[in-house]
């Protein structure tokens, strides 16, 4: 459906601000994977994007809980740039177990299951094993917000990263991808403040068993509903990171 949709004329409307988008795409691939999915799982719950958007709460229990992205990249989406995919994490008593996201243009399955490894169209995957700022590729992706204070923090994040000498930082429109990318070894760090769950549901699980580190932006442990993350191929590396970002506030997931 996203593939076809991509080349095709689309109707976009605004979310939080005037580059958070969706188009009647999103809906309709987060509508048919929920009803597929409640029909086989009719007791599980779903946090998904377009329902947020639409007030419904964000809010993980211990009942099993579906965590969808439709569309992750959906700017991208909207110009036909093709770097777009669909993100389903799945969790337990708040413990995520699986992950799959799909890079829908060049048709590949990312897959992590706690324990059972993580993939690419059945190719193991595994982190870069870089713990040197100074030797890395960081990826970022720059959010929703676009008021000048929130854009000098990013600036800001990013010009500390290329001081540390990072051989470069790179924003290609989707957080799921980029994370993949982390999984895979193209790239040793991703940072970001103002994902979201769905963004991150998938992917933690899939760089896990890659041996990569998801933690909080404060160095502590991930909180999935923190709204921001550091993933890095190694605690060194993350550690590092972290320490070099200026927090940018964009509230809670569960506090929506
Ligand atoms: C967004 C994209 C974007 C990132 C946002 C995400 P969406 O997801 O991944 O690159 O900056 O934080 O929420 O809205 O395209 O599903």
């Amino acid at each position: 459906i996203i593939r076809k949709a991509l080349t095709e004329e689309k109707r976009v409307s605004t979310k939080t601000s005037a580059a958070d988008l969706v188009t009647e795409t999103d809906h309709l691939v987060e509508d048919l994977i929920i009803s597929e999915l409640r029909e086989r799982f009719p007791s599980h719950r779903f946090i998904a994007e377009e329902a947020a958007a639409s007030g419904a709460k964000c809010v993980l229990t211990h009942n099993p809980t579906w965590i969808i992205d439709p569309i992750d990249g959906t700017c991208n989406f909207v110009h036909r740039f093709p770097t777009v995919a669909v993100s389903i994490g799945f969790a337990v008593r708040q413990e995520l177990e699986f992950g799959v996201i799909y890079h829908c243009t060049e048709e590949r399955l990312y897959t992590g299951r706690r324990g059972g490894g993580a993939f690419c169209n059945g190719q193991r995957l595994r982190v870069s094993g870089e713990t040197d700022l100074s030797k890395a590729l960081v990826l970022t992706e720059i959010g929703p917000k676009r008021d000048p204070a929130t854009l000098k923090l990013f600036l800001s994040n990013m010009e500390r990263l290329l001081h540390a000498k990072a051989h470069g930082v790179r924003v290609i429109g989707s957080s799921t991808l980029a994370l993949c990318h982390l999984a895979s070894g193209a790239a040793d760090a991703y940072y970001q403040f103002g994902l979201h769950c769905w963004d991150l549901a998938a992917a933690t699980v899939i760089i896990r068993e890659a041996g990569g580190i998801v933690i909080d932006t404060s160095g502590g442990p991930l909180d999935l509903m923190a709204c921001r993350v550091v993933a890095a191929s190694t605690r060194e590396m993350a550690m590092l990171i972290a320490q070099a970002l200026q927090t940018i506030n964009y509230g809670r997931d569960d506090e929506k």
